[in-house]
């Protein structure tokens, strides 16, 4: 059993819950874990649910760690909070997260923008739908934005924006082929088997090279999206995260 006091550290090096340490790649999991099967019901910033926010590390029926791994594993009887067959590792990282999310570090600056004005950036100055989709909107060579509001906090979207290559998900990452003759093409991968791989490039062309006329083929971990650190002013930000935080899917709109 845990001890009900908790020390917790916060650092660079990672999340420290009671008698337990989490790496920042940890966190990072307990991230990926909190949006595939917490954010449909708490949101992304933990506040969705009257009454409950797991954002600022005060909870009504939880005074540990322990609990929340309780809470988390076994749901709350009776309420529409459900149990989670998450293992005391998985449940762990998904503590550490919501205490990561607690801190003050680990929360947007901006001020709050005007996603109207957001939604004019997105279109013009930004030229974001050059690479993404919105509500049918725009080209296919990033991820679809169209519900990016309801899976991903407004520190995260800063972040996406100012240094595209701190956080590419995996499902994000693009993929380079490079040709016997040196041609080089990058994209999406969307299919490769023992013979062939098949990527969608910047053109929206989908292409198929034969593994035998390659001389190379691997996932970068570089984002082909730029960043836009010093291209915005401060209140273009914050009105494009705005704009992004209220894309919430074509059906809630
Ligand atoms: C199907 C919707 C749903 C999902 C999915 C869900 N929750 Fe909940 N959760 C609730 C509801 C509703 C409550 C409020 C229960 C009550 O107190 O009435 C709740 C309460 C909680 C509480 C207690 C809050 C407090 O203030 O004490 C915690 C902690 C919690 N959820 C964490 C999570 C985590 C972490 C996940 C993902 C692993 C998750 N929940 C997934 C609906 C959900
Ligand atoms: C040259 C193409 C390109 C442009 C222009 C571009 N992006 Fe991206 N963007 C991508 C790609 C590719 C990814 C996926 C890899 C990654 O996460 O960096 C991405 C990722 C993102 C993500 C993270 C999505 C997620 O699922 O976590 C957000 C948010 C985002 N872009 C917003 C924007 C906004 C806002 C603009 C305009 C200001 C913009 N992008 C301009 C290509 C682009």
């Amino acid at each position: 059993m845990w001890p009900v006091r908790v020390f917790i550290f916060f650092s660079a090096a990672g999340v420290v819950l009671a008698q337990r340490s989490y790496t920042p790649g940890d966190v990072q999991d307990g991230l990926r874990l909190f949006v595939a099967n917490c954010a449909a019901c708490h949101g992304p910033e933990g506040d969705a649910i009257p009454g409950v926010d797991l954002g600022h590390g005060k909870f009504r029926r939880a005074s540990s760690d322990a609990d929340l791994i309780r809470i988390i594993q076994k749901g709350i009887e009776g309420t529409g909070m459900p149990p989670n067959n998450f293992n005391d590792f998985q449940a762990g990282i998904i503590v550490a997260y919501l205490r990561d999310m607690a801190e003050p570090a680990s929360r947007s600056a901006l001020p709050a923008g005007d996603a109207a004005a957001g939604k004019t950036v997105f279109e013009g100055k930004g030229g974001c739908l050059a690479c993404h989709r919105v509500k049918g909107n725009g080209a296919r060579l990033g991820p679809e934005l169209t519900d990016i509001g309801s899976l991903r906090r407004a520190v995260e979207l800063e972040r996406s924006i100012l240094d595209p290559d701190a956080e590419v998900l995996p499902q994000n990452r693009f993929f380079r082929v490079v040709a016997k003759d040196g041609t080089t093409t990058t994209g999406r991968l969307l299919n490769q088997d023992a013979f062939t791989v098949q990527l969608f490039d910047a053109r929206e062309r989908l292409l198929s090279f034969s593994k035998s006329n390659l001389k190379e083929y691997t996932f970068i971990d570089k984002s082909p999206m730029p960043s836009y650190q010093g291209k915005l002013s401060p209140k273009e930000l914050a009105d494009l995260v705005s704009y992004l935080a209220s894309l919430k899917g074509v059906d809630k709109q």
